[in-house]
């Protein structure tokens, strides 16, 4: 019997085409049923940015509600202030290029509102196959890590953020910066404190791109 996506082999690897470039991973993603996440989700969100050319790589958790019906990355609230932080760290958005862990949007509805919901280790680890692939097209001198889930990603389950924050690691190959997540920020109870340690962090991690 086939196993069931729910399975600890959920994967996205037998929808990943082999060594092909940006434009026809991002196509094949959009197809990709590696996990249950694509069935309640409106579409794959895939990363952006300038392949090659971008000598950093963020990652976030996953789409949020604006980005499922988008199909953009960070286009919601949280990618609002992750503009601004950018911006005040001096780094040009346009000039890095941008995904997250899991490529479909989880949420629980609530009456009319879907409620982002954090997917779990399973689901992180079916859709990393596509993130590898970003990574093998895109090949950043500097992949920050945006928050726990995108973390644990890259760096184990064990990984402990809070004590790495604005820190650079190494881990199969990659130099990984690590920050929290803007929407970590975004409901701080001292905003203004959270604002500045997030954007300490980008200072610190980009003098090391
Ligand atoms: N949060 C994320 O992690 N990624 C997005 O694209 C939007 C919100
Ligand atoms: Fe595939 Fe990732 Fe979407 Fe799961 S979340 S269906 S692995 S793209």
């Amino acid at each position: 019997m086939p196993s069931s996506p729910t399975s600890r082999t959920a994967s996205a690897a037998q929808f990943v085409p082999e060594g092909k470039g940006w434009a026809a991973l991002r196509s094949a993603a959009a197809e990709c049923r590696g996990c249950d996440l694509y069935k309640d989700a409106t579409q794959t969100v895939f990363g952006e940015g300038p392949i090659r050319a971008s000598r950093l790589m963020m990652v976030g958790e996953q789409p949020g509600d604006r980005e499922d019906v988008e199909g953009r990355v960070f286009v919601g609230p949280a990618g609002r202030l992750l503009d601004k932080a950018l911006d005040a760290a001096g780094i040009a958005r346009d000039e890095l290029y941008l995904t997250n862990a899991v490529k479909h949007f989880k949420f629980t509805q609530r009456g009319k509102r879907r409620i982002h919901e954090q997917p779990r280790r399973s689901e992180v680890l079916a859709c990393l196959p596509w993130l590898r692939e970003e990574l093998r097209v895109v090949k950043p001198r500097l992949v920050v890590v945006l928050g726990a889930v995108a973390a644990k990603a890259l760096l184990g389950s064990s990984f402990k953020l809070t004590e790495h924050r604005g820190q650079v690691l190494e881990a199969d190959g990659l130099r990984i910066g690590v920050t929290v997540h803007p929407s970590a920020v975004v409901r701080a109870e001292n905003f203004t404190e959270a604002f500045e340690a997030f954007v300490a962090d980008l200072k610190a991690l980009k003098k090391q791109l």
